[in-house]
C-alpha cells in the first residue's frame, strides 16, 4: 500500500499514526466473519466479471472498522480509492467536480455520508444509478444543465447513522454491511496482532483483560494497548500481565467493563436525575451537556447491547444490570 493513499484530509493525525495497525487485506481483518464472507463473495464476483462492483454501504458505531474495510475493498480490487466525506462537500459543485474526475473502476469513499447536503445527495444517487452528472454551465437566465456521462465507479459510503439516510440513497447500494461490536475473544486476537506490530511484550491473559475493557471496539483496544505500552516502558516490565493491564488502565480511568466517562455519566443521569427513566433523548442530552447524536450513535448502542439500559416507546430506562454496575462503581469503578 502506498502512503499517499492514506493522506486523506479527513483522517485526524491521531488516526494516521495508527496506519501500521490497519489490516491491509480481508484475511487480516479480525472477527466479523459474516461480513467478511459477504464481502469476499461480492468482491470475487466483481473480479471474475472484471467489472466495478456495486456500491457498498458500511454502517455501525465509530471505531469498528468501516474505513479499514473500505481500504481493504479497494486493495482487493486493486483500484485506487478517492476519499471524501459528507461534511467536506459543502456545495453540489464540490461533488460534481469529484465525480467528473473519477476514472473507470475507481472507488469513491464517502465517510459520514449521512451528512451530505440534500442537493448533493440527490446528485449522488443519480450518479450511482445512471453514471451521469448534470453540470451547470453559465449563470442567470442563460444557465444550462449539461448531462455528463461518468465511467463506472464504486461508491463506498460509511455512516454511523444509517437511519438518517433517505430511502432513495439506501436503495442504490448493492451491498449493505452493518459492523457490530466485537467479541472479547476477537479483540484479544486483535490486541495480540497489534502488540506484535508495536513490539509490546504482553501475555495472552493480559490481551484478554485489555480486550474486555475495550468496549467492543478495535480503535479503543489499540489505543489502550499503547497506554499499556507506556506502562511497560516506564515500569521496565518484561512482559505485561493481567495485573499490569489493570494498573495501567486504572490510571486512565478505564472501567473494568470498558465503559467510558460518557457511558457512566449517561447511566448516572438516568438513575439519579431521572429516577431510572423513562426519559427522552433530548432531556438526557441537555442534562449531560452532550449532543444528542453522540449519545444516540456512540454511547447508547453499546449500553443497550450490553444490557445496561434499554430504549422503550416511552423513552430510555436503566436496567437492573445498569444499576448494579453503578452501585459497584460507587465503591471502586475505576480501580483494579
Ligand atoms: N477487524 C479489524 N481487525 C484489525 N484491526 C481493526 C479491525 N477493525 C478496525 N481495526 C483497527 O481499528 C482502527 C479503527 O478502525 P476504522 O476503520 O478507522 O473505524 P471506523 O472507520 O469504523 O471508525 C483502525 O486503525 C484499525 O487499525
Ligand atoms: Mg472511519
Amino acid at each position: 500500500m502506498s502512503d499517499d493513499k492514506f493522506s486523506s484530509p479527513s483522517s485526524a493525525p491521531s488516526e494516521l499514526s495508527d496506519e501500521r495497525l490497519r489490516p491491509g487485506a480481508l484475511d487480516e481483518f479480525i472477527g466479523q466473519s459474516e461480513i467478511k464472507r459477504q464481502m469476499r463473495l461480492f468482491l470475487n464476483a466483481a473480479k471474475k466479471r472484471k467489472k466495478a462492483p456495486d456500491h457498498i454501504l458500511l454502517s455501525g458505531p465509530p471505531g469498528l472498522g468501516k474505513t479499514t474495510m473500505a481500504f481493504i475493498a479497494s486493495e482487493e480490487m486493486k483500484v485506487p480509492m478517492r476519499i471524501t466525506s459528507g461534511p467536506a462537500i459543502q456545495h453540489p459543485g464540490d461533488l460534481a467536480s469529484i465525480l467528473s474526475s473519477l476514472e473507470e473502476g475507481e472507488v469513491l469513499f464517502i465517510d459520514e455520508i449521512h451528512r451530505l447536503p440534500k442537493v448533493a445527495e440527490e446528485m449522488l444517487y443519480i450518479a450511482m444509478e445512471d453514471f451521469r452528472v448534470d453540470v451547470m454551465v453559465g449563470k442567470g437566465p442563460g444557465a444550462a444543465s449539461i448531462p455528463l456521462s461518468l465511467p463506472h465507479f464504486t461508491v463506498i459510503g460509511a455512516t454511523t447513522r444509517e437511519g438518517m439516510l433517505p430511502r432513495p440513497l439506501i436503495t442504490r447500494f448493492g451491498l449493505s454491511l452493518r459492523l457490530d461490536y466485537y467479541k472479547a475473544e476477537d479483540l484479544a486476537e486483535l490486541v495480540k496482532r497489534s502488540a506484535g506490530i508495536l513490539a509490546i511484550p504482553i501475555s495472552d491473559g493480559a490481551c484478554m483483560e485489555l480486550a474486555r475493557r475495550s468496549r467492543g471496539t478495535p480503535r479503543i483496544a489499540n489505543r489502550l494497548l499503547k497506554r499499556v505500552g507506556d506502562w511497560v516502558t516506564v515500569e521496565n516490565v518484561k512482559m505485561a500481565r493481567e495485573e499490569d493491564v489493570k494498573e495501567a488502565l486504572s490510571i486512565y480511568q478505564v472501567d473494568p467493563l470498558g465503559l467510558d466517562r460518557l457511558d457512566i455519566a449517561l447511566l448516572s443521569a438516568l438513575e439519579l436525575q431521572f429516577k431510572g427513566g423513562p426519559v427522552g433523548l433530548k432531556n438526557l442530552a441537555a442534562v449531560l451537556g452532550e449532543n444528542a447524536e453522540t449519545i444516540e450513535c456512540v454511547s447508547e448502542p453499546y449500553l443497550i447491547r450490553e444490557g445496561f439500559m434499554a430504549r422503550t416507546r416511552k423513552g430510555r430506562v436503566i436496567t437492573a444490570k445498569g444499576r448494579e454496575h453503578l452501585a459497584l462503581g460507587r465503591k471502586d469503578l475505576f480501580s483494579a
